[in-house]
């Protein structure tokens, strides 16, 4: 089934025609820059524009950056606090007038990354982590997603773990990639302790700068950083709405 994937960030909102049985991309990604404030009316009418470049007429899977329960946004952390108790399935599907399914993004990228990327065929407790504005989290055993985990608010350090080593709060606190990696790290070893994973995956920004702090990570876990770079989030997506659709 061919479906438009749309990933919902902090700065772009992007979107690419995604086969799901295969997770290839059909067509090039299209970003636009996030609206600001990112207000339910402003996110649609992007949605909106994303439809039209592709001439896309048939489902859509969203993938959305905060807690989301049977369409329902029910936390704004980064996105604007207008969006808390709104149906953005409904709304996204008014705005396009198509069938739209939306999906917590950390859990679209574990979606995606299991199916098509560093996830796939592993087994046991894979924990996928997305690091940007906040911290998204997947986690998955034996393939099967328990999905809204949200571990990026988790108390951690006096506050929530994603003001504490989100790329955010890199940039925020002017951290070296030194500094910074070791906070992740108190972070990482801190949810193997509780999750024992076989496995973490790194999406988000940070990913493709794996090198620079790599070495300051201590769990016993393979840590690998999302193979299906940006596009976990749009592939995952996909893969939502078709199985929705089915
Ligand atoms: C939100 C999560 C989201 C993550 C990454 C967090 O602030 O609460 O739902 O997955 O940011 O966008």
């Amino acid at each position: 089934m061919e479906v438009l994937g749309i990933d919902f960030g902090g700065s772009g909102i992007k979107g690419a025609i995604v086969d799901a049985e295969t997770g290839a991309l059909l067509t090039d990604r299209h970003r636009i820059v996030t609206p600001q404030p990112a207000t339910p009316e402003m996110v649609a009418e992007t949605i909106v524009q994303l439809v039209r470049h592709f001439a896309w007429e048939g489902p859509v899977g969203c993938g959305f950056p905060a807690l989301i329960n049977h369409g329902v946004a029910m936390s704004a952390s980064n996105i604007d606090k207008s969006w808390i108790g709104v149906n953005a399935e409904t709304l996204f599907s008014e705005y396009t007038g198509l069938p739209v399914f939306v999906v917590n993004d950390a859990d679209a990228a574990g979606i995606g990354e299991l199916r098509f990327g560093a996830g796939n065929g592993a087994d046991g407790v894979v924990l996928l982590l997305t690091i940007g504005t906040g911290i998204g989290s997947a986690l998955l055993n034996d393939g099967v997603l328990l999905p809204s985990t949200e571990f990026g608010h988790i108390e951690f350090k006096g506050d929530i773990a994603e003001r504490y080593c989100s790329d955010a709060a890199r940039v925020r606190d002017g951290m070296t990639w030194e500094k910074w990696g070791k906070k992740f790290n108190k972070y990482l070893m801190y949810m193997e302790k509780l999750f024992s994973p076989n496995m973490f995956i790194i999406g988000g920004g940070v990913s493709k700068k794996m090198e620079l702090f790599q070495h300051q990570l201590k769990v016993k876990a393979k840590v690998v950083p999302a193979s299906l770079r940006n596009q976990a989030g749009i592939i995952g997506a996909a893969c939502y709405a078709a199985d929705r659709s089915k």
